[in-house]
Parts: C-alpha cells; structure tokens; sequence
C-alpha cells in the first residue's frame, strides 16, 4: 500500500487525474464507487472536468459499493438518490450504465447477481473507497468474511451512529444493508481509500499497521497488490 499525505483539494485532484488517465487509456473503464461524504470532492472535480470536456464518461459503467436496506431509491437518504445527486446528475454517464446492488428480485442489480455482473463487465478498473471509523469498508462491518461477496449485511451500532447526522433522527437510520464484500472490493484492479479528519485517525494507524484481521475489515487491504490511501494530515496525525 502507498500512503500519500495530502490536503483535502489536493486529493480529490490528485484522484481525478488517476480518472480522467484511466479513461483516456480505457474509454469503457468500470468505476467502483461510494457513497459517504469522503468522496463528495472528487466527485466535484469529476464534474468540474467532464464540463470543461476533459473527461467523458459516455462509455463509463459503473458499481456502487452498497445500499440501505429499506429505502426506496427515491429516498433522499438511499444510495441511488446520493449518486443522482452527487454525481450522475452532473456528467454525461449513461445511467443505465450505473449500478447500485439491490435487494429486489426483479432488479437487474439484484445482490446476488451482482459479482456475477461485474466479471461480466470485465471487473472493476478503479474502486473509490471511504472507511468507518470501526475499519468497515462499504458496510462490510468487523467480522466480516474475507471471502464475502456481496450480501445482506446488519449495521453495527457505531455506524448506526456515525450514519445517523444525514438522517432526522437515528431511529430514521435503516439497520441493514446490501453490500459488495470483501473478496467483491479485492477483485478491483486498483484500488483508492480516501482518510480524511481526526476522527480517522486511529482507523489509519490501525490500517498501516499492517496487521491483517477480520476485526479490522479494511486491514485486507495490505493483502492487494494495487492501493493508494490518500490521506490528510488529520487522520495521519497519530501516525
Ligand atoms: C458509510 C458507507 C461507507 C463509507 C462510510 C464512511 O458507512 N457505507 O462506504 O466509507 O460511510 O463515510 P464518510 O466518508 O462520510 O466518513
């Protein structure tokens, strides 16, 4: 794993450029992305560039990391809403093209046919991730398999908590959700993990340390071949 200490504009650039290279080797790339706050400023560059026409995004297709449980994608609060808004909205993706697991049987991104879906697409070229302040990665809480692929997950009680400021009340918060496993993030080509506050401190020491453990899901990470961790000088302030 590379550590890259950066400021907050400087990483969301520093991964909108690996992006706009990736596309103009790979115009059909398959992004694998999330939802969260840390990568609402890439997505801002995302945007940025794709109206000054330097990144189009007409053959991109692409796998979001998870969903809630429970909520229509209409909800503001579900994971579909927050990629219309944050992103999908704004630049010239197909959205048919954009995926986000579900649990509806009649849903093309049906959970269990997910994996299936995106080896059929090629696997994904490039995974943007955030991480909880417990080392979940997607929803994949501690304990998680590190051969799960995607499935139904139940939300731990702190991230119940750390999910609850977008929700009007934390018994608002859905208990569980539909989430890529850890073997479904591991087949990703390359690999990004955005770190950013204080309060992702002790999840970023804890991940370079370098112990591998199912407590800690993001720990896997040190196990692929081909991953960035942009970091800020917050969340490496315990390092
Ligand atoms: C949620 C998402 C994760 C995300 C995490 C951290 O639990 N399912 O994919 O990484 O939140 O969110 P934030 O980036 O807002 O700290």
């Amino acid at each position: 794993m590379e550590l890259k200490i950066l400021n907050k504009e400087e990483i969301y650039t520093a991964i909108k450029d690996e992006i706009a290279m990736l596309l103009r080797r790979k115009p059909n790339a398959v992004l694998g992305l999330a939802t969260g706050s840390s990568p609402v400023g890439v997505y801002d560059e995302l945007i940025k560039a794709n109206k000054a026409g330097d990144i189009d995004f007409i053959n991109v297709t692409s796998f979001n990391l998870d969903e809630y449980l429970g909520l229509a994608p209409t909800h503001n609060q579900s994971y579909r809403y927050f990629m219309n808004e944050h992103l999908f909205n704004h630049i010239n993706i197909d959205k048919s093209k954009t995926h986000v697991p579900s649990t509806d049987k009649n849903s093309e991104d049906y959970y269990q046919t997910y994996d299936q879906k995106i080896q059929d697409h090629g696997g994904i070229d490039f995974q943007i991730l955030g991480i909880g302040s417990n080392g979940h990665i997607a929803f994949n809480e501690p304990g998680t398999d590190f051969n799960s692929l995607t499935h139904i997950v139940s939300l731990k009680e702190s991230t119940i908590k750390d999910n609850s400021r977008f929700f009007a009340s934390i018994s608002d918060v859905p208990t569980q959700a539909v989430s890529m496993g850890l073997k479904s993030i591991m087949n990703a080509k390359k690999i990004v993990i955005i770190i950013t506050g204080s309060n992702k401190a002790n999840a970023l020491k804890r991940l370079m340390s370098k112990e591998v453990t199912t407590d800690f899901p993001a720990s896997i990470l040190n196990k692929h071949p081909s991953v960035t961790i942009y970091a800020d000088k917050d969340a490496a302030s315990l390092l």
